[in-house]
């Protein structure tokens, strides 16, 4: 199968001249100096969300499943690690994977702890597969994700009456696995897709109904991909009182079927690109193949607010999963709000851009009346307190930031200082903050900047790529 994000056709490597890495034998900062504007077009590598679930759910079918388009993040890299060491046999050839599925139950004791490294959705989506197996199993990850709260997924699969022991609610997470869970009711009471997700996995397993309740839309990629592997999944709006509650239904013990899966380019990967692009102006960029899931693409609804030309075009489906081309023209205007108002976040939106929140941030500084996001309580748990990280860089840079338990406040309009970068080995941070060094004045250096890794290892080289003095 022809893969169109395939590093040689997508990346034409020059001299890094915007984005610099110190080199004295040592991997130093990450020099990031002012750009001009972008132009051309960007291959955004696979969707990460969905590359987790492609894997894990061919690897619960039976048969061969062909994945193109497989996200090259380390992230997804530790989901691939751990479903071989279930004993799941995966061909990997660049972004294409060939996955020998091996069933609902097919699955092997592992022989060592099953290392999810900084993935939390690798550990959530995993619990719900190895709580309803037969065999004692140990997920565990680096520092960030053992830091990580998963009381969240303990108590519902709790609740299926599975057996796991866990650090004061935190990985590792000893799953004392046997098939034939009972099937629940559950109201999600924080909105999440990975909480979702896993009470949905478990209850493929389960001896009859299982029903997610959430009271805000998340990201449905699960119910998604576990429909086009013929998995007879229910979703609708729930009876409820909040006009957004909705349900998703698994009846098991399912059986699911190997196919073809073709993975977009990950929209929130694309979101830096989006920023700049958009911010930069007489930028024009097309970004191809991309996912546009409307629980995925609110952001771009937000800088189209903010007078930003973002467009989408070209929408199809593919695998059950929107996609489409989103064109960008850099503006020439102050962009804000056309009444010069503060851009207000919070509410039911806030799930469906938890990942590009931090970005929102720097774009809100940018603006007359800056910007407030609330009800992001959630941002404190990601692989950093992306609340603290946001704040304390923002600041660095010259901005001016009122932080809150559950968001944060930026004035804007201002000029933003180069500052020197601390993501905290936190992916988004670093490449959020990538794009603040480019219309900034002067020079910002990222440190650790490798972290991107975790989302998009060639963040840097795709992006020098398309940006021109
Ligand atoms: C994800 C869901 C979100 C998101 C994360 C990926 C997923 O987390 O922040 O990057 O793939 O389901 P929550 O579901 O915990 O909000």
């Amino acid at each position: 199968m022809p893969d169109s994000r395939s590093a040689i056709n997508c990346f034409p490597i020059r001299p890094l001249a915007f984005i610099h890495k110190y080199s004295q034998g040592k991997i130093g900062p990450m020099k990031i100096r002012p750009a001009r504007r972008m132009k051309g077009r960007a291959c955004i590598p696979g969707d990460k969300s969905l590359s987790h679930r492609a894997a894990i759910i061919a690897a619960l079918a039976k048969g061969t499943s062909h994945i193109s388009g497989f996200s090259t993040s380390r992230d997804c890299a530790s989901t691939l690690l751990c479903l071989r060491e279930l004993g799941v046999s995966i061909e990997q050839n660049g972004s294409s994977l060939r996955v020998e599925g091996v069933g609902e139950i097919g699955f092997h004791a592992p022989n060592e702890r099953l290392d999810c490294g900084n993935s939390g959705t690798t550990m959530r989506l995993l619990a719900g597969i190895l709580a309803g197996q037969d065999f004692k199993s140990t997920l565990t990850g680096d520092d960030s994700l053992r830091s990580r709260p998963m009381e969240r997924i303990i108590e519902p699969l709790r609740m299926m009456g599975a057996r796991i022991s866990a650090d004061d609610g935190r990985a590792p997470l000893v799953i004392d696995g046997h098939r034939g869970l009972n099937p629940i009711s559950y109201e999600l009471l924080l909105a999440s897709a990975q909480v979702k997700s896993c009470i949905l996995l478990a209850g493929l397993n389960a001896q009859g109904r299982t029903e997610v309740i959430e009271n805000q839309i998340t990201r449905d990629h699960t119910e998604r991909m576990l429909r086009s592997f013929g998995v007879g999944i229910e979703t609708g709006r729930a009876e409820r009182e909040g006009e957004n509650a909705r349900f998703a239904a698994v009846n098991g013990p399912a059986r699911l079927t190997a196919r073809e899966v073709s993975i977009p380019g990950d929209i929130s990967s694309a979101a830096y690109f989006v920023t700049a692009a958009a911010l930069l102006p007489e930028s024009s960029l097309v970004i191809r193949d991309i996912g546009i899931n409307p629980t995925r693409a609110i952001f771009l609804k937000q800088l189209g607010e903010l007078g930003l030309n973002v467009e989408v075009t070209g929408a199809r489906e593919d695998s059950n999963e929107p996609v489409g081309e989103i064109r960008v023209q850099g503006s020439a205007q102050q962009p804000g709000k056309s009444d010069n108002s503060a851009m207000i976040i919070g509410g039911l939106v806030v799930p469906q851009l938890i990942d590009e929140l931090p970005l929102l941030a720097i774009v809100g500084s940018q603006v007359p009346g800056g910007i407030e996001i609330r009800d992001a309580a959630e941002l404190r748990v990601k692989e950093s307190d992306r609340i603290a990280t946001t704040a304390l860089n923002l600041r660095a840079m010259g901005a001016d930031v009122t932080e809150f338990e559950d968001g944060l406040q930026v004035s804007g309009p201002t000029r933003l200082r180069g500052a020197e970068i601390d993501p905290r080995g936190d992916h988004r941070i670093a490449m959020a903050f990538t794009i603040a060094g480019l219309v900034a004045e002067g020079e910002t250096q990222i440190t650790s900047h490798d972290c991107v890794a975790v989302s998009f290892p060639d963040f840097f080289e795709l992006l020098e790529s398309v940006l021109e003095k």
